[in-house]
């Protein structure tokens, strides 16, 4: 019997810097607001509330407090406006989300339509968008939603939590409606490197368990990976684990999302361990589980 986790499983570089600069501000502000959660995993956001980091759905609730842009980032217009008020802005745009959108600008400016690959109501690809000046914009998810027309020139960017074998299958189909097509690969690292890891563990596993906030891009992005190759299910926490999901599993395969905090990983395992009557003292660190591998903390 093994439990394994994928590498890279857990927060992103990204994420720990989001989460890093809320804990600065916390310290120094006694009552911060992030526009929307700062990340997509509801137990997180829980928690920073409880450390005077409130998450607010609209500018009208600010009421003169500090503002922390989440790492998502958000719309160009927004962000305009909170420059003009008088509060102080954490900016914890994540920098792969920043430069998509200076892409996204650039690309308007030389007049190229764009095609942004991605779920159009996810924050990310809203607040890229914002970033598109006049120019034609389409936003699509798969194949079938290329718009049926020829365009002299093109270009192509994605929402960072994209599968890159999309990305591969609407590009191969624009090829000839665009007589000149810009590919910009706007997929950040960690992303590649989780689904590839994901991916791989589980080939190797008789169930996987993901886990992450199921508002999360990038969670269920694993868990329609994992879906594809072996019984799946997605939880955000120990509670919603079944032990009778594990019954005659040899081989159970853990991953989870880019906003996914470690000691709600732990506490997965634990529970599982539990559920195979293991008599071990419970883990504390994610690190003892086997296949954790930490990540850099620079930008990959
Ligand atoms: Fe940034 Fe990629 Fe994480 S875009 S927030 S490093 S998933």
């Amino acid at each position: 019997m093994t439990i394994r986790l994928a590498r890279n499983s857990g927060f992103c570089f990204g994420v720990k810097r989001a989460i890093n600069l809320a804990g600065e501000a916390a310290e120094k502000y006694p009552e911060t607001v992030t526009l929307g959660p700062i990340i997509h995993n509801p137990q997180m956001v829980t928690n920073l509330e409880s450390k005077g980091i409130m998450a607010i759905d609209s500018i009208d609730l600010i009421a003169g407090r500090p503002v922390i842009i989440r790492s998502h980032g958000i719309a160009k217009e927004k962000m305009r406006f909170l420059e003009t008020l008088d509060v102080p802005l954490i900016d914890a745009t994540c920098p792969y989300v920043s430069s998509s959108q200076l892409y996204a600008t650039q690309l308007s400016q030389q007049g190229y339509p764009l095609i942004i690959i991605g779920n159009k109501d996810h924050p990310e690809v809203v607040a890229l968008q914002s970033y598109v000046e006049e120019n034609e914009v389409y936003i699509i998810s798969s194949v079938a939603e290329i718009p049926r027309k020829k365009f002299t020139k093109l270009a192509v960017l994605c929402q960072t939590t994209q599968n890159v074998t999309t990305l591969q299958e609407i590009v191969y189909d624009l090829i000839p409606i665009a007589k000149e097509l810009r590919v910009i690969n706007t997929i950040c690292t960690a992303t590649t490197v989780r689904q590839q890891s994901t991916f791989q563990l589980a080939q190797e596993s008789d169930v996987m368990i993901v886990i992450g906030g199921k508002n999360s891009s990038n969670t269920r992005m694993l868990y329609q990976i994992c879906k594809k190759l072996v019984v799946t299910h997605l939880i955000e926490t120990s509670d919603e684990l079944e032990c009778s999901w594990l019954s005659n599993k040899q081989n159970i395969g853990l991953t989870a999302g880019a906003s996914t905090p470690d000691w709600i990983i732990v506490e997965v395992y634990n529970k599982i361990t539990k559920c195979l009557g293991d008599k071990e003292e419970p883990i504390v660190n994610v690190e003892s589980i086997p296949g954790y591998k930490e990540e850099s903390n620079a930008r990959q």
